[in-house]
């Protein structure tokens, strides 16, 4: 079997201890199911501004592009906010989103049996809770053009454009509808086409490539306002949903809380196919930074771990693997092992970080 190329890059924060548990996941693929990987390891983020003045230098940017998939801990922290907007470690992100062009987003919103308690929402809200939010990710507001600051004193206008073009609006669109294929092929668009004119394209074109593509998939539509209200008054009716560049940002922070903590979310983002027929792809999960227990072995892998388990199924054509990673995270959760995040509210037992990789790797083990 060949070698899958990864491209790991920690970051900053949290980044690196959630990443170093991964590894550990890495080789025990590589050992136990002969699954090789040809990793290699670069930095993103401040730690890259640090030592190469660029949040990404061109040369990590050039590597990003010829690996099969990228894995990314997390970017930022306070001691970077005073820096130059172009400096700052999100436009490393932001690059490499752009650069590889990774228009799908998919964040999952699963709830854990095992941490239903911790939501915020009442249990028989949230427990069973599977959604998929697709997220546009390379166009819309964070890239438009007209962008920036311009005037002098008392007289400064700060513009940004929302700007979708319908190739960008169809093809991300198709990413939903066949994910939601996969699943109970349902798919609700949400967008703000009783304000906004890139809204009533995105419906439009939502409409159009459902007729003629996918006319066996049920499609809704919602304004994103009032997406938001159903999403935390009875987040069960939805299965995926599928949203601009923007909303999705806002949207998917909100689906995360309702499972109970940031800590366990993953993601991926994918692009289009290269010549190996996979699609170009990075991998992430949705926490932060969290520079304030950065380094103190707190912080919970189980996201990036996640990632990883995406990367699995998305770019590597392992499935099965990827459900048998899940399957060892979700018993780890069953048999109360928590890291300091999922403490509060759900009993269990308090775990480093690197406690919570050797459940996790024990786990994998035991159901060898
Ligand atoms: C996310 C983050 C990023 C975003 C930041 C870090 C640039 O919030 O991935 O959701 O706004 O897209
Ligand atoms: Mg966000």
């Amino acid at each position: 079997m060949g070698k899958f190329s990864l491209l790991i890059l920690p970051g900053d924060g949290i980044g690196p201890e959630v990443m170093t548990e991964v590894k550990r996941v890495i080789d025990w693929f590589e050992q136990r199911r002969k699954i090789i990987f040809n990793v290699e390891e670069d930095l993103v983020g401040g730690c890259a501004y640090d030592k190469y003045g660029t949040p990404l230098s061109d040369s990590t940017m050039n590597k990003a592009h010829k690996v099969d998939a990228v894995l990314l801990g997390a970017v930022g922290g306070p001691i970077y906010e005073k820096l130059h907007f172009d400096k700052q470690p999100e436009r490393g992100l932001l690059r490499l989103r752009k650069e590889m062009d990774l228009y799908a987003n998919l964040r999952p919103a699963q709830c854990f049996d095992a941490l239903a308690d911790f939501s915020s929402l009442k249990k028989d809200i949230v427990s069973g809770l599977d959604i998929m939010i697709v997220r546009e990710l390379t166009s819309g507001i964070y890239f438009g053009e007209p962008r920036g600051i311009e005037g002098h004193g008392d007289n400064r206008v700060g513009i940004n454009t929302t700007r979708y073009t319908t190739n960008e609006i169809r093809r991300v669109a198709r990413s939903a509808f066949e994910l939601a294929r996969k699943r109970d092929n349902r798919l609700c668009s949400m967008e703000k086409a009783n304000v906004m004119e890139s809204g009533v394209l995105w419906r439009e074109e939502l409409k159009y490539v459902h007729e003629n593509e996918y006319p066996d998939v049920e499609l809704s539509h919602m304004y994103a306002d009032a997406g938001a209200m159903q999403l935390v008054r009875w987040p069960k009716q939805f299965d995926v949903i599928v949203t601009d560049n923007l909303f999705g940002d806002i949207l998917s922070d909100c689906a995360a809380m309702l499972t109970g903590s940031l800590g366990m979310l993953p993601s991926a983002s994918l692009g289009t196919l290269m010549d190996s027929g996979l699609p170009k792809a990075l991998y992430e999960p949705v926490h932060g930074s969290a520079p304030d227990i950065a380094g103190l072995g707190q912080a919970n892998p189980c996201a990036c771990i996640l990632s990883f388990a995406m990367a699995l199924r998305y770019s590597f054509d392992k499935g099965n693997e990827a459900t048998y990673l899940e399957q060892a995270v979700q018993n780890v959760l069953s048999e109360g092992f928590r890291t300091k995040d999922l403490i509060q509210a759900s009993k269990g037992k308090e775990v480093s970080t690197s406690e919570m990789g050797d459940a996790i790797i024990n786990n994998l083990e035991k159901m060898r």
